[in-house]
């Protein structure tokens, strides 16, 4: 819209001048506390339709006087649309999704431009996904979160409050209120929304490399976890299982029998999961690019004529990905792909990455014909952003009409705020540097905080080698994140967890017993963050917003409310983590006899807390979860509590009730904890198992017992 003109008419009317005097924004109320602002004179029917919001939001009326965060929208000279959004002195800055470098993001810029970042460093301004937001937590704990609503290249400044300068027309800005930062993260989930449950497996470790092959070398990797008695669920399939990079082919001499290798990993206990690039090979014998041209699905050029750049198979066309007609195709293909029994696809390059040129991506003035509710026809600028976030929306949906009793896993390199409903994420391109190390905690912080909890980085580093100790703490950290996936690049050493030799296999098979014994509790935290969008990973400033000295501790950091983890991420173990002011009474450390490791990070469970843990398995189908195993870290009343999610693992029978959530309670009663669950929620019954009592005392001290599920467990507390 024009906004030289609107600015003169605002001068004209309300008596203003000079750079940045504005008149008042629009703002309407969305919700309690949600109130979206748009330039003085811009229509909500002026503006882009939202890909971030789950569903259109009409306003439910004008927004209260009292309306706190008030951005001012402004225009540059050289025609750029802003908008400013002042800060108070000791409020700190999260979110922006997937950034390099600390957790604490006042003082950073960053842009938010889908980019091929192989390798990237602090300075990095945009890696693989764009999350236009920003998390802002007041001096008194309360807390704001300001969401642009656009898929534009945006540069957002936060050296001095946040300024956010966009290429493309006017947007609107979103700014959610709330009196603390959860309560922030939360309603951002209400409105881009929250996770559909993954399958169970799809929490196991991830076995990944650039590339496993040919099909034996798959075989012999995913038997060696077994051999070597180290818990996997999932090995993958990197781009050279393809014949020539034809997405939706097989290596007719690496992988000629794709079923029969399926079959071979299941029968091991072994999930797969298959890449599929964007960038489908120009080749006029090729049944994709056949099939696609007589559809006319590619993403055009300015001339015109279908787009051509260069990926992995040479010249390639692309599809376009924001057109339901074009989804439907792709999700046709995905449907016959995956009925071979492919159980987990993963979608990269899809920024669009393209080799040959210096942006790394298409032309802007590319032509996407996308659909209505996305925008419309319009130039490859408007999106760019969330061509990746289509394409994931498109495999998903491709693998669901396929199998629709079962649970859909698509792993994105690209993503935009709200493809959280599509995909999870890993960080990209990392390299096994100790700085990747220890950044991969502070970005799968900010992830969650942008909207997306599942995720994780590549477990001892993309780009390079590195040694066996950086591997040894990266396993021992990456096996306490929502994702768990080791990947390496070609041409570098072995890195499965025996390739560093007996003393790291033996690290990598700790934190990994470790990871699958705490599995119950971590599928409690996804089904939360399915049904809330709290975060699994969260920084320790939840456990106390107004504590300033927990604002930037990025090192530990909390799985859940009712875990602590504490890890050494530089290989001098010299830094100190900041923890909060009452750690030594409100938390208790334990462990799995596995705490003489120095390379795995100390755990501490809540004092008041109940944490549901399970057997050690070799994958998450080998065992039931009997017995079941209740670390009770009880508090100064001699009561903790915890609950446990169980389902099926997979489909959607738990939509049915067809699950069942049990809060577990313990109770001093004279020299006695009474352990029992207290409610339970579901259809599913009370099931007649072992459980397993182990409380945390004061000063080290542990009590155990022994009972079953159905009846109250005992422990006796006298020494
Ligand atoms: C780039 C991805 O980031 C990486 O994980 C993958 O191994 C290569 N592409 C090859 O497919």
């Amino acid at each position: 819209m024009p906004t030289g003109i609107r600015r003169v008419f605002s001068a004209l009317l309300f008596g203003i001048a000079g750079a940045g005097a504005q008149a008042q924004p629009r703002a309407e109320l969305l919700g309690p506390g949600i109130v979206r602002f748009t330039d003085d004179g811009v229509a909500s029917g002026d503006l882009r339709p939202s890909a971030a919001l789950l569903h259109p939001m009409p306003a439910i009326g004008p927004a209260p006087a009292d309306t706190a965060v008030r951005p001012r929208f402004y225009e540059t000279d050289d025609g750029k649309e802003c908008v400013s959004v002042g800060i108070e002195a000791g409020t700190s800055l999260y979110g922006t999704g997937e950034v390099a470098g600390p957790l604490l993001r006042n003082g950073r810029v960053v842009e938010c431009w889908n980019f091929d970042a192989y390798g990237y460093g602090d300075a990095m301004p945009h890696l693989y996904q764009s999350h236009p937001w920003v998390l802002a937590v007041r001096a008194d704990g309360t807390a704001f979160g300001v969401l642009a609503d656009t898929t534009y290249h945006l540069r957002i400044d936060l050296t001095s409050g946040i300024d956010i300068r966009s290429d493309g027309p006017d947007f609107a800005v979103i700014v959610i209120e709330r009196s603390s930062p959860q309560e922030v993260v939360m309603a951002l989930a209400d409105l881009t929304g929250k996770i559909e449950m993954p399958p169970l497996w799809a929490l196991g470790y991830h076995q990944c490399r650039y590339s496993y092959h040919p099909a034996s070398r798959v075989l012999d990797v995913a038997r060696g976890f077994r051999e070597h008695s180290i818990p996997a669920d999932v090995i993958w399939m990197d781009i050279d299982y393809m014949d020539g990079f034809r997405v939706f082919t097989f290596d007719p001499t690496g992988f000629p029998n794709p079923r029969g290798l399926i079959s071979d990993l299941h029968d091991i206990g072994f999930r797969n999961v298959w890449m599929l690039d964007p960038g489908i090979k120009l080749d006029p014998a090729y049944f994709v690019y056949k099939s696609g041209t007589r559809q006319d699905v590619w993403v055009k050029a300015a001339s015109g004529e279908p787009y051509v750049g260069e990926v992995w198979p040479g010249k390639c066309v692309f599809p376009d990905f924001t057109s339901s007609t074009v989804r439907a195709w792709w999700s046709g293909l995905v449907g016959d792909f995956v009925k071979l029994g492919v159980d987990g696809l993963w979608n990269d390059m899809n920024e669009p990455a393209v080799f040959n040129v210096q942006s790394k991506t298409m032309p802007l003035d590319n032509i996407h014909r996308a659909d209505e509710d996305l925008g419309g026809q319009g130039p490859h600028a408007a999106y760019h952003n969330i061509f990746g976030m289509q394409m994931v929306r498109a495999t998903r949906e491709g693998y669901m009409a396929a199998f629709p009793n079962r649970r859909p896993f698509v792993l994105s390199r690209a993503n935009y705020l709200g493809g959280q409903r599509y995909a999870a994420t890993w960080s990209g391109d990392n390299s096994a540097e100790w700085y990747h190390l220890e950044s991969s905690v502070p970005m799968v912080i900010n992830l969650g905080l942008s909207g997306n909890p599942f995720t994780g980085p590549d477990i001892g580093g993309f780009a390079g080698n590195g040694d066996g100790r950086m591997f040894a703490r990266w396993m021992g950290v990456g096996a306490m994140f929502p994702f768990a996936r080791g990947h390496t690049g070609k041409g570098n050493i072995d890195k499965e967890p025996w390739a560093f030799g007996p003393e790291v296999e033996a690290t990598c098979r700790r934190a990994l017993e470790r990871r699958y014994r705490l599995l119950p509790y971590m599928y409690t935290l996804f089904h939360e963050a399915h049904e809330t969008g709290m975060p699994i990973i969260r920084p320790l400033f939840f456990l106390d917003p107004r504590d300033p000295a927990l604002r930037s501790e990025d090192d530990a950091f909390l799985l859940g409310g009712d875990l602590m983890v504490v890890p050494d991420l530089t290989p001098e173990r010299d830094r100190t983590p900041v923890l909060p002011r009452d750690f030594a009474t409100a938390w208790r450390p334990f462990d799995f006899n596995d705490s003489d490791d120095a390379d795995l990070p100390r755990l501490y469970a809540r004092v008041g807390s109940i944490l549901p843990v399970g057997p050690v398995q070799q994958h998450t189908g080998e065992k039931p979860l009997d017995p079941l195993l209740l670390i009770v870290s009880l508090d100064d009343e001699g009561r903790a509590a915890g609950s446990l999610y169980e389902d099926f693992g997979d489909g959607w029978e738990f939509r049915d009730g067809e699950y069942r959530l049990t809060t577990y309670v313990a109770e001093r009663e004279g020299d006695s904890l009474v352990v029992r669950a207290s409610r339970r929620e579901g259809r599913w019954r009370a099931p007649d198992r072992q459980v397993l009592v182990r409380v945390l005392l004061p000063g080290g001290r542990e009590k155990t017992a022994i009972g079953r599920e159905n009846a109250d467990v005992v422990v006796p507390l006298a020494d």
